[in-house]
């Protein structure tokens, strides 16, 4: 997604905004040293831990672990979309968001897909009034109980039986084919021919956050298999980020206060026919980390609805694997299950809004882990109590720093008849991804190069300008150490972008693998480089470690023999190489 809007422009844009003034804006901040300071607003405190750098443009949380760039604040704590943070911050800062040359170059073909799915819809909306065979289709919904208000706002459509009817519609041209078959509404045959790929089928189109159609569900009219079809993976969608309802959701509520996660198209619709109009389903598969962050960012309360079968069961223990690390205070997550044979669609349908809204039939997450781990454990028994300290303790350790991890942490002491102290020692002894401010820096353990790369890198998001201490970059290349590929990204990126800030250089990794780690250094930096520290010296020794390296490989291979042919240069070296390690 980021990609839609140039790099360039968020460099800019950066640029332009102070993100003390942001942040000072909702979150009133006092200086405290050579940061910002205040209670933190992602998590309930007395004494603030949330600290703003003003050089680094990067906010972060000792307590609950929350960090970020200007971008990150507004989507964290405004609940907007990547893009509607952009907005505001352009807004705010006055500047135009960019129509032309890079951003439509790149991306023409992109919004091309967008308003030919536009007319998919329309055309799908279309046959379902008026085509022949369509009072099949309307029988269908109005036996499933779907009044045409429903399915108007839903956008529900029909897609006739027959192989071609799409590609009569909008698939005049050779190129015109080609586009809908990479929507993934048409599908090539092998020798060059294209088909509909939904057939004589109820049409659900699916709209990203902004609005914007991205792909479609289908269902068969009968018992048929498979029941429903869905878009494949496009350049425009991704079934592990998109939920359905969620625009719906989104437009039908000014203020999320909750959201339903449910399984099916069905679901979300019955729901939203009885007046609950905050449901969304993950596409037909379970809900990844990607669409928790995104629920998150919409409200502040997600309940997860199950049905209450094995595979039901299975499903919630994923969810709530995903979910954990996640929760953090503001957060919420509960689980509902559905009676054996149900669905949220036939259970609202049979017992109505209030049943299913009624609050006392939701489990919240701790509880819900607690009562799935307690059903096999005998907690009268050491041995029982010392399973589930194992079992829950891996849980726990997931979770950051928060009212939740709290109370999970007293719960667990209760459970095994130990105090809180206990259990908050045995989660500080193995290995933990999160760290928690009382705790001293640990020494980075990896010695090595690999270490020598991470504090490179830590220096250069600390105060990037020590990348201009080098003149050319490529020297670095070939290095024979792991991540020196980054490096050099990193170093290209400051050099070719002066006074960037450590926020510009995070924005340039977002939703990349990088991304994470990217933030995770840039927020204990200030820990690793005391005031004392030199740090112009300290890189450049880096550099000559790594130039070092670099030139023994070099040495090595021409030792080895494994360079074929040598310049009367590189037999001088050799020669010179021999002796210094003959002397050593
Ligand atoms: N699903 C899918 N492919 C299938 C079956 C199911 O993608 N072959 C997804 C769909 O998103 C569907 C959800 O899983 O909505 C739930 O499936 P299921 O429980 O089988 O269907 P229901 O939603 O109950 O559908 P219906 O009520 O229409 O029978
Ligand atoms: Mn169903």
């Amino acid at each position: 997604m980021a990609g839609r809007i140039p790099q360039q422009f968020i460099d800019e844009l950066l640029a332009r905004t102070d993100i003390v003034d942001l942040i000072d804006g909702f979150v009133p901040l006092k200086k405290a040293g050579k940061d910002f300071q205040a209670c933190c607003p992602f998590h309930d405190e007395k004494t603030p831990s949330f600290t703003v750098s003003q050089p680094k443009q990067f906010y972060h949380c000792f307590g609950c672990g929350v960090k970020g760039t200007a971008i990150s604040f507004l989507m964290e704590y405004n609940h907007l979309e990547f893009l509607e943070a952009i907005e505001e911050l352009a807004n705010k800062a006055g500047l135009p968001i960019p129509q032309e040359a890079s951003l439509v170059k790149t991306d023409s073909n992109l919004s091309e897909l967008y308003e030919l799915l536009e007319l998919v819809v329309r055309f799908y909306n279309r046959q379902l009034r008026e085509h022949p065979q369509s009072k099949r289709a309307v029988d269908y919904l109005k036996d499933r109980g779907i009044s045409g208000e429903i399915a108007k706002s839903f956008e529900l459509g029909f897609a006739p039986p027959g192989w071609d009817n799409l590609i009569q519609e909008l698939g005049s041209s050779e190129a015109a084919k080609q586009r809908l078959a990479k929507t993934g509404m048409v599908i090539k045959r092998d020798n060059g021919g294209f088909y509909d790929r939904f057939r004589d089928r109820i049409m659900f189109p699916i709209r990203d956050p902004r609005g914007r159609v991205i792909g479609f569900g289908g269902r068969v009219l009968d018992d048929d298999t498979p029941k429903y079809l869905n878009s494949p993976e496009t350049p425009i969608y991704s079934k592990g980020r998109e939920l359905y309802g969620l625009y719906q959701a989104r437009h039908a509520n000014k203020d999320l206060q909750r959201i339903y996660v449910v399984e099916g198209y069905m679901d979300v619709i019955a729901l939203a026919q009885f007046g609950i109009n905050n449901a969304v389903a993950s596409l037909g598969t379970a809900a990844t980390s990607e669409h928790l962050e995104r629920l998150f960012r919409a409200t502040p309360e997600v309940v997860f609805c199950f049905d209450g079968d094995n595979a039901g069961r299975k499903a919630a223990w994923r969810a709530m694997e995903t979910t954990l690390p996640l929760i953090r205070d503001g957060r919420q997550a509960f689980f509902m299950f559905m009676p054996q044979g149900e669905d949220p669609d036939t259970f609202v349908r049979s017992q109505g809004r209030e049943s299913f809204e009624d609050t006392n039939t939701y489990l919240a997450l701790s509880d819900y882990l607690f009562d799935s781990l307690k059903q096999n454990t005998d907690l009268n028994t050491t041995q029982g109590q010392a399973r589930m300290m194992e079992e829950v303790i891996p849980f726990i350790r997931q979770m950051p720093d928060g009212a939740l991890r709290k109370l999970m942490v007293r719960d667990l002491a209760n459970l095994v008849n130990s105090d809180s102290d206990y259990i908050e020692s045995a989660l500080g002894s193995g290995t933990s991804a999160r760290r928690s401010p009382s705790r001293p820096v640990r020494r980075q353990q990896n010695s090595g190069s690999d270490n020598l790369i991470g504090r490179m890198i830590s220096m250069l998001l600390y105060q990037p300008d020590l990348a201009l201490r080098l003149d050319d970059y490529k020297v670095l290349e070939g290095v024979p150490v792991a991540g020196v590929d980054f490096l050099l990204e990193l170093l290209q990126l400051i050099q070719s972008n002066r006074g960037i800030s450590c926020a510009g250089i995070l924005e340039h990794w977002r939703d990349t693998r990088y991304e994470a780690c990217l933030k995770q250094l840039a927020a204990s930096n200030n820990e690793l480089f005391s005031v004392s520290t030199n740090l112009e010296a300290e890189f450049d020794d880096a550099l000559a470690r790594l130039l070092d390296k670099k030139s023994r490989q070099k040495l090595q291979q021409l030792a080895t023999g494994k360079l074929s042919s040598l310049s009367e240069e590189d037999k001088a070296t050799l020669r010179n190489y021999r002796k210094t390690e003959e002397k050593n």
